[in-house]
């Protein structure tokens, strides 16, 4: 039953809404551990990555309404369930507990690699399927980028 009519093709809004729907869970996802990291970090650089964290969580929630309302207007329903989540979510994360500094900026490079990575793929499928939502996708990417470049930074020199 067609509840919202889309205005694209059944191919292009299948394709377009399927890296919507993968979008939102990698950003709800990602808000999560933002938080986690948030919590539970530990030692000499808390304060600035504490806060730094937030800015993570700030820019994936603020994406995520996005691109589920982008879902919505394409006709189909957004599904940001915390069980989809939890089923669908594969992005790095930190491990349980207390996180050290130094390890807290480096699975956050990780996982918004990882994360950017994704998003660039699916910016490749949806050119054609739907500029519109491409467009947001490059948008996406830009500011988790900016976040990547910032913990990345905070990783020098690094520790390898
Ligand atoms: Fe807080």
């Amino acid at each position: 039953m067609t509840v919202v009519k889309s205005t694209l093709p059944d191919d292009a809004r299948r394709v377009a809404c399927d890296a919507l729907q993968e979008t939102l869970v990698d950003l709800l996802g990602l808000s999560l551990i933002g938080k986690q990291a948030h919590w539970n970090i530990v030692g000499p650089r808390f304060r600035s990555i504490h806060l730094q964290l937030d800015e993570v969580v700030a820019t994936a929630r603020a994406h995520s309404d996005t691109v589920a309302e982008r879902a919505a207007a394409l006709g189909v329903p957004p599904d940001g369930r915390p069980e989809t989540i939890a089923a669908g979510f594969t992005l790095p994360a930190p491990k349980e507990g207390w996180v050290r500094d130094s390890e807290v900026v480096q699975v956050m490079v990780e996982t918004l690699e990882a994360a950017i990575g994704r998003l660039r793929e699916r910016i490749e499928a949806t050119e054609r399927p739907d500029p519109v939502t491409q467009d947001l996708l490059i948008d996406i990417t830009g500011d988790l980028e900016k976040q990547r470049w910032m913990f990345d930074a905070e990783n020098f020199p690094r520790e390898e």
